[in-house]
């Protein structure tokens, strides 16, 4: 092994001179040539692959943001569809509807906080819900009639449309006068 061949060699040409030592004999030329002054050389031939490989990885990253940022975008609106409605097919619209829905047909709650002041004292010749007597004769008008009442009140009393709660959906005036019915039967 000399070391003049290595230094005739690299003039020549220095990739080729570290590839063909390689090939010829093994990584001791490798070793070798790092050992004499020539390992500037070694390192201008490692230094672009590590930068090749630097690149490759930021380049790595910005295509996983990409591709993150992309995901992101495409399943943020069916996560809203999902969070609002009942299932991720459906249209929030009609989510909120079924949601409102559900909200109203608490006749017991609809009860508690509109009619009960009334209704479970008697004021004002309200009948008390679990007053059978009261009811008997009015549930036998019929649930219908029952439900006209709650909702467009008895005139001449203080039982109002409603209640008094014009703010109060149909349905739950309804679902009050049902749950009133059936606590008082
Ligand atoms: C301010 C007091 C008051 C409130 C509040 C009130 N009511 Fe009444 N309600 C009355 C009175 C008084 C009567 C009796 C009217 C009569 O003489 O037939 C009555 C009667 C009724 C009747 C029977 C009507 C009939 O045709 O026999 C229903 C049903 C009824 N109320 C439902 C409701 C519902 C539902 C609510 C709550 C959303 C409510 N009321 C809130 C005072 C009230």
């Amino acid at each position: 092994m000399n070391e003049k061949r290595l230094h005739r060699d690299a003039s020549k040409s220095r990739t080729l001179r570290t590839f063909a030592d390689f090939e010829e004999r093994g990584p001791e030329a490798i070793m070798r040539a790092v050992q004499t002054e020539d390992f500037p050389v070694i390192k201008q031939f490692v230094a672009p692959v590590l930068a090749l490989a630097v690149i490759g990885a930021a380049h790595a990253v910005d295509l996983s943001d990409a591709q993150r940022a992309e995901i992101e975008a495409r399943i943020k609106p069916v996560g809203d569809v999902c969070l609002q409605g009942e299932s991720c097919g459906g249209a929030p619209a009609a989510a909120a509807a079924a949601g409102g829905a559900a909200a109203v047909i608490d006749g017991e709650g609809t009860y508690n906080m509109a009619c009960m002041a009334c209704h479970a004292t008697g004021a004002g010749g309200a009948p008390k819900v679990g007053d059978l007597a009261a009811w008997e004769p009015r549930i036998a008008k019929g649930v219908e009639a029952l439900h006209n009442s709650g909702l467009n009140g008895v005139a001449g009393t203080s039982m109002m449309a409603k209640g008094g709660r014009a703010d109060l959906s149909d349905e739950a005036i309804i679902a009050a006068v049902d749950y009133m019915i059936a606590n008082s039967q």
